[in-house]
């Protein structure tokens, strides 16, 4: 939700490779948190100048290129902006970065949603401040720009400001009376910085520089870090220097960052799942035994709990409806997937015994970070299952447990979705382990079975022309509906997901055992309806359940695209399509059965000629509440 870049450096000198180009160039790779507009300011002849635009970063790219000030540049430091809009619709005047100040000496960037803006608007605006834009924002522009005014010291006015602020906010600053000096602040909103060889970077995640350093830092809650070419330092909003700054290494290369060759972020990624996966299960194993010695948390906690509760969202939440069905059937513990943005405001039972797991690509959703400080709130421990190192979400838990696969870049996500899936069942194969509740022997041949699904996961990548065409053919759909039970249940609503979100085509996912309680009026003769059919060498009763679903919706003149294991016979009189994936345990199929629904998704989108890395009205990290 917003990217945020900032920069201070020496490359002004260097042809093409000015401040102004580094933002350019970090937005760039940051363009997947919002799109609705971008803007950079630099300080250059001693003055803040600002270019901005609504639409995509295409567009101000435009429009410098047009006004030759802003790009033949000399200054030192730039910040950039690319927005989803909260307050105010898109517009150039709504866009980042606001300026403040009665001479317009100061420009702010800004990420998240300030809460008591009017209030110090209306202070603001008595105090001779004029305002431009609708923005929250531009009060917190207004409010530095005062501030630096009284104590000559941008830090010292960041500082202040950030403390009278309230909500959540990630705030850059640039000042023409500090050429050399990028100013930010955060609260519950992310930042972290690139620390270059003489440069150093802010980003809202570490796409924004990686380009140019892997050496990253974490910004603490409630800090103010103070930049420039050669220096780092951080203080708390109490004034107190931060000394102890979490600092780590990049694992990802710039080039995992980059499309490689494929049309769409989302391809690449669909394309990288065998790979993604074998990440999260490498080196959990160590003579016969799961070792989960990244996710540091007492065995005997683990013991203790009686009742575990999923917090996430989205995506996220479907892969924690997996994680039920696997945690409930190998560890006997109750277990509950509830959207985050519920859980907190239902005053939900929760107590020291109740085991929170909180899923999240982005480690950012606030949603779920909301339900994860609430829980803890209650005495609850927290396991964070989080792809992005250094996010808020796994630093405010007890524990967390990392996905390892690599940046997801396309706004839809899938194969954080699987790396999800896999790091669930190395979660509910650990509660097995450390309760006693599976035999080492089960375990390892669980184990064994998981290992075999990143090769699976490549079959199904390489045999999707059928569903290619498919794709092709339908992309005049009106409706599709997804059918499963269970874990084919959430993997009908990630499939209903996908679709929406990227082909704007209704969709819906059920569990195919009410559609009989209502849905099934939907059908009416060329309905299009995928079916997740389980594996026939599973619960015969659950196979044969999900086969007489797919003969009701038939017989109602529905078309059938019906996804089976590969052998399963049974499926074939009764579908339009059968789309083959390899056998595996019916848990376990939850990684495989996706895929085709996914690619599905991606082509249809792309046969209708939308952008499916940057679908309409949706940003990545979902940052506000
Ligand atoms: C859908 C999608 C979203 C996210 C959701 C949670 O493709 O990407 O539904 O899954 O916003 O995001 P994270 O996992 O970052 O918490």
């Amino acid at each position: 939700m917003c990217g945020i870049v900032g920069y201070a450096g020496p490359k002004a000198s260097a042809p093409s490779s000015r401040p102004v180009d580094v933002a350019l160039q970090g937005l760039a790779r940051l363009e997947y948190r919002g799109y609705d507009s971008a803007g950079v300011a630099v300080i250059d002849d001693d003055a803040v100048r600002v270019t901005k635009r609504a639409g995509k970063l295409a567009n101000l790219r435009e429009a410098l290129a047009k006004s030759s000030g802003s790009t033949e540049t000399t200054g030192r430091v730039a910040i950039a902006h690319t927005r989803w809009a909260t307050h105010g619709g898109p517009t150039d005047t709504n866009a980042h970065p606001h300026l403040g100040g009665h001479d317009h000496e100061l420009a702010v960037v800004h990420n998240g949603i300030i809460e008591n803006f009017a209030t110090l608007r209306a202070d603001l605006e008595a105090d001779g401040f004029r305002f431009a834009s609708e923005t929250d924002s531009e009060a917190a522009a207004h409010l530095v720009a005062r501030e630096m005014t009284q104590t000559g010291d941008l830090t010292e006015a960041m500082r202040r400001a950030a403390a009278s602020l309230e909500g959540a906010f990630t705030l850059l600053a640039v000042h023409r009376d500090a050429p050399d000096t990028v100013v930010a602040a955060r609260r519950n909103s992310p930042l972290v910085v690139g620390l270059g060889d003489g440069e150093n970077f802010l980003g809202s995640d570490v796409a924004a520089f990686v380009d140019s350093t892997k050496e990253a830092l974490e910004i603490g809650q409630d800090q103010v870090v103070t930049v420039t070419a050669d220096d780092v330092r951080i203080i708390g909003f109490d004034g107190a220097e931060v000394t102890d700054a979490a600092r780590y290494t990049i694992e990802w290369d710039a080039a995992a960052a980059q499309k490689g060759g494929y049309p769409s972020f989302m391809a690449k990624e669909i394309h990288e799942q065998a790979g993604a996966v074998a990440d999260t299960l490498l080196g959990r194993l160590e003579n016969g035994s799961l070792k989960l010695d990244e996710m540091d948390i007492d065995p005997s906690v683990l013991r203790s709990v009686d009742k575990i509760v999923v917090v996430a969202c989205g995506t996220a939440a479907n892969a924690g409806a997996v994680a039920k069905y696997a945690i409930e059937h190998w560890c006997r513990i109750p277990t509950e997937v509830e959207l985050a943005h519920e859980f907190r405001y239902r005053d939900p039972v929760v107590t020291e015994k109740t085991l929170v797991v909180a899923i999240s690509q982005s480690g950012e959703t606030m949603d779920t970070l909301m339900a994860v400080r609430h829980a803890r709130e209650q005495g609850a421990k927290v396991i964070a299952l989080c792809n992005t190192r250094g996010s808020t979400i796994p630093r405010e838990s007890d524990a967390a447990l990392y996905l390892h696969v690599g940046p997801e870049i396309a706004v839809a996500s899938t194969k954080a979705y699987l790396g999800q899936i896999a790091a669930c069942y190395l979660l509910g194969l650990f509660l097995a382990q450390v309760r006693g509740n599976l035999y080492p022997d089960e375990i390892a041949a669980l184990m064994s079975d998981l290992e075999q699904i990143p090769d699976q996961i490549q079959q199904v990548l390489d045999s999707s022309s059928q569903v290619e065409r498919l794709a092709q053919d339908m992309k005049d759909a009106t409706s599709v509906l997804f059918l499963g039970r269970h874990v084919g249940y959430p993997t009908a609503m990630e499939g209903a997901l996908k679709l929406k979100e990227i082909a704007y085509i209704h969709a819906e996912g059920f569990a195919a055992g009410e559609l009989k309680h209502g849905p099934i009026a939907l059908v009416e003769e060329g309905q299009p309806v995928f079916v997740i059919v389980p594996s026939p060498n599973g619960r015969h009763s659950l196979h044969s359940k999900v086969v007489s679903n797919i003969q009701e919706v038939r017989a109602r003149g529905a078309r059938t695209l019906v996804i089976a294991e590969e052998g399963d016979d049974a499926v074939v009189p009764y579908a339009d399509e059968v789309i083959r994936v390899p056998a595996t345990r019916t848990l376990f199929a939850a990684l495989l059965t996706v895929i085709p629904l996914q690619i599905f998704s991606c082509e249809l989108a792309t046969a209708k000629g939308l952008d499916v890395d940057q679908p309409r009205n949706l940003a990545k990290s979902v940052t506000v509440e």
